[in-house]
């Protein structure tokens, strides 16, 4: 028996072109003459190509990746480092899961700690995803923490208490040089308690639950692209 073809809605160029076509309208909210926050990842990369174009407005970007750096040094964008900075305009970043009040699941790249940090220095953090990544309800996607590496064992255990089911990220240390850890199971029933109770744990640098620093808009490219404002 042949095997079905996959969709047209979620064959690999169809959600390329979804990304792109998400990636597109935030063009719109880059304003000339202010610094701009860029995530990590796919659906970023895209966008920072788009951004090319516009580099003439741009006096400096800050990043949240050493390959979202590479890419916009490339594109022609100059990269402004982050630990002068304490507040900007727009960021621009795409998100592994996103909830309708635009809750977030993010760090599938492992760069959730500066895009933490960036988003929560942001006025405006416009989160660009295509469909796929919109949940009625967080916790599909395995939940990236970053540990420092001897807290390894002790953040393990806690987060078994808690319900989780732990895997170590093999083989990836992070911009910061820590680990990180692959997390199901977790309740997310009140993700801001979660995000909260998480960064409680001793060696936890960063968990990538974003519900305390929700997006303010979610772009999202279906078959046609949808915007919304928080
Ligand atoms: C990286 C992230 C990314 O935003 C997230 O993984 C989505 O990536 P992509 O656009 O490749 O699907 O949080 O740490």
């Amino acid at each position: 028996m042949n095997s079905p073809s996959p969709s047209p809605a979620t064959s690999p160029e169809e959600i390329q072109r979804r990304k792109l076509a998400a990636a597109r309208e935030a063009l719109a909210y880059v304003q000339p003459g202010e610094l701009l926050g860029i995530g990590s990842g796919s659906t970023v990369n895209i966008f920072i190509s788009l951004l090319a174009e516009r580099a003439g407005d741009i006096p400096a970007v800050v990043a949240a990746s050493k390959a979202s750096e590479t890419a916009l040094t490339a594109a022609g964008l100059r990269v402004r480092s982050m630990d002068d900075v304490s507040q900007l305009g727009i960021y621009v970043d795409g998100a592994d899961e996103i909830d309708p009040r635009f809750r977030m699941i993010k760090g599938g790249g492992a760069a959730l700690t500066r895009e933490k940090i960036i988003a929560q220095a942001a006025e405006r953090f416009v989160c660009i995803v295509d469909a796929s990544k919109e949940v009625d309800r967080l916790g599909r996607f395995p939940l990236p923490i970053e540990i420092v590496p001897p807290a390894r064992a002790l953040v393990a255990a806690t987060v078994e208490r808690m319900g989780g089911v732990v895997r170590e990220r093999a083989g990836v240390v992070t911009d910061n040089g820590n680990l990180i850890l692959d997390v199901t199971g977790l309740d997310f029933g009140d993700p801001e308690a979660l995000e909260r109770n998480l960064n409680q744990i001793p060696g936890v640098v960063c968990n990538g639950v974003f519900a305390l620093r929700p997006a303010d808009v979610c772009i999202t490219a279906g078959e046609r692209v949808t915007i919304r404002k928080r």
